[in-house]
């Protein structure tokens, strides 16, 4: 088990970890699970590709269907975590974002990077999380205008490492990422 003594070490192992999710597609960071609030009060978390992470701009990425119920309630409150559990490395990051939606022209970019077979994500008809009559009635219709970008900026980065000793940890950015070791 590694026993951190710095707080700067401890937060380069999380963001090694955070960008394997994009370039290793074993490794559970690629599919954080997302938790926006809802309007009725309970929390909704799900399961998403992470796309993008840069540690420069304190920024993760995901896409999404402008369609599905988790853009009504980022548009309500944009504040969400994001959650990793990692279980090679018994570390568990919890992150709290800003998310900034992009929509429209400015997505397209990003659109022409999408492999064509990934496009029917975006643009099911009816709407995700519509009621149908039967599990197969609904088509898909890839469609760009349908395609969200969630520019998630990272507020902060909550980091519990299981060992004979747990060792957790919070970093903000108010603080330049300065962290603080907290009892686990
Ligand atoms: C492994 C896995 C990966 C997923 N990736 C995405 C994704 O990248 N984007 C997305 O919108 N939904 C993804 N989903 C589906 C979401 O978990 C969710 O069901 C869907 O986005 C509708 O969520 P909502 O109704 O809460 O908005 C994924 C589900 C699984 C199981």
């Amino acid at each position: 088990m590694k026993v951190f003594q710095k707080l700067d070490d401890f937060l380069d192992f999380a963001w090694a970890q955070i960008s394997r999710g994009k370039v290793d597609k074993k490794s559970p960071a690629r599919n954080p699970t997302f938790v926006t609030s809802s309007a009725d009060g309970f929390p909704n978390a799900r399961t998403l590709v992470m796309r993008r992470s840069n540690r420069k701009n304190n920024q993760i990425e995901f896409h999404t269907d402008t369609a599905s119920s988790k853009m009504l309630a980022l548009e309500k409150n944009p504040r969400a975590g994001i959650h990793i559990w990692l279980p090679k490395v018994q570390l568990q990051i919890q992150i709290e974002v800003v998310v900034e939606v992009n929509v429209g022209d400015i997505t397209i970019p990003n659109w022409i990077d999408v492999p064509t077979s990934s496009r029917i994500a975006y643009g099911t008809i009816p709407s995700p999380g519509s009621v149908l009559g039967s599990p197969l009635a609904y088509d898909y219709a890839p469609n760009q205008k349908r395609f969200a970008v969630l520019v998630c900026n990272i507020q902060s980065i909550q980091l519990l490492l299981l060992g004979a000793k747990h060792i957790r940890a919070y970093y903000k950015k108010t603080t330049n990422w300065q962290g603080e070791w907290l009892s686990p």
